[in-house]
């Protein structure tokens, strides 16, 4: 089976909506047809400002909140990046091969450091897309199920894998974009053309899983709406209609157009009540699950262990093959 391999940042007490809708759906969908390996990016958390205290524990928060959202231990590899060495190791490689003018043009960095300029920024940001390079390209996958905001640097690991293959001969497969056709952007909800993120200006645009479901529901009902009363997808002249519409559709697996004809005539405060108990219905579930995972944190370790044995078989083979093909004097 073609292998596939994506990862989210513990960096949030919990992942929210655009996470669950524009990557874990997938991701457990693909389950079915792929090898997969998911993983939690815990040296990307450390790219910004945190508290150390907290990353241990926001790490087995998202792990429990991957197996709750319906990823299968069995038959996915689940593992944090920190346990499996490699990853750090390539990405040094990686940053000899990576052009710093290249590196510079990632907009991801230029956003973040827009405001406070890049003086503020870490070079670990800066070289964070170079990691997330070494995170895919270890592992030889087929294919990488991300949401429409990692594309960039997507496009940056297959030019670093061509390039290395270029010049040390053969190693890296290059990884494809897997990026669904409908959640791949969800949107604030206060803010419907901006994407939703654990950022947000207002608690109120973000959707969070762990949220307790009444205030979840409270959120989608005070979602920003657009002028008209029309129900109708039109990301131009309707962003916090469409937003909704595209929620509601990932969420039930009901088409969009399939929506636009339920809600004929109605009001968009029609479509705000159903919407609000979907998403109640969906976390609910989520959120007890991922508790009682939480409840037992010591078989979360041993399972997350059991993860990185398996990635560390596939990630140390690809190494071994990068310091051969770079020349470095094998150790004795
Ligand atoms: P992260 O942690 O920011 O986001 C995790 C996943 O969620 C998707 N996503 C969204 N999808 C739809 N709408 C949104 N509003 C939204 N916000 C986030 C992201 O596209 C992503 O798929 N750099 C990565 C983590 C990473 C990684 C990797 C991913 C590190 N190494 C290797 C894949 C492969 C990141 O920060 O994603």
């Amino acid at each position: 089976r073609p292998r596939l391999l994506s990862g989210m940042q513990p960096s949030a007490d919990s992942l929210h909506l655009g996470n669950y809708l524009g990557a874990l759906v997938n991701w457990v969908r693909l389950q079915d047809e792929y090898e997969t390996f998911f993983f939690i990016p815990d040296l990307h958390a450390i790219t910004v400002d945190y508290d150390p205290k907290d990353l241990a524990q926001r790490t087995r928060v998202t792990c429990a909140q991957y197996i709750a959202g319906g990823i299968d231990i069995e038959r996915t590899a689940l593992f944090v990046q920190s346990h499996v060495p490699e990853h750090a190791e390539l990405a040094w490689v990686l940053n000899c091969v990576t052009g710093f003018g290249e590196a510079s043009r990632m907009t991801q960095f230029k956003d973040k450091t827009q405001k406070s300029g890049t003086d503020a920024a870490t070079v670990g940001l800066f070289a964070y897309p170079v990691l997330m390079a070494a995170d895919i390209l270890l592992y030889r996958p087929y294919g990488v199920p991300v949401g429409e905001d990692q594309r960039q640097h997507l496009e940056l690991a297959r030019n670093l894998a061509q390039r290395f293959n270029h010049r040390f001969g053969e190693t890296f497969v290059v990884p494809e974009a897997v990026i669904p056709k409908e959640g791949a952007k969800i949107y604030d909800l206060q803010h419907p053309t901006a994407k939703m993120s654990k950022s947000a200006e207002s608690p109120a645009g973000l959707i969070n899983i762990l949220d307790n479901p009444k205030q979840a529901a409270k959120k989608i009902k005070s979602a920003v709406t657009d002028d008209g009363t029309e129900i109708r997808f039109d990301r131009e002249a309707k962003p916090g209609i469409s937003n909704l519409l595209t929620i509601y559709s990932t969420l039930s697996g009901k088409s969009i157009a399939q929506l636009e004809q339920e809600y004929q005539g109605k009001m968009y405060g029609h479509l705000k009540v159903d919407l609000a108990e979907v998403v109640v219905e969906t976390l609910a579930p989520v959120q007890a699950r991922a508790q009682e995972l939480l409840d037992d944190p010591a078989e979360l370790d041993r399972l997350l262990a059991r993860g990185a044995q398996k990635a560390r078989s596939i990630a140390s083979a690809t190494l071994a093959d990068v310091y051969s093909k770079v020349g470095f004097l094998p150790a004795g």
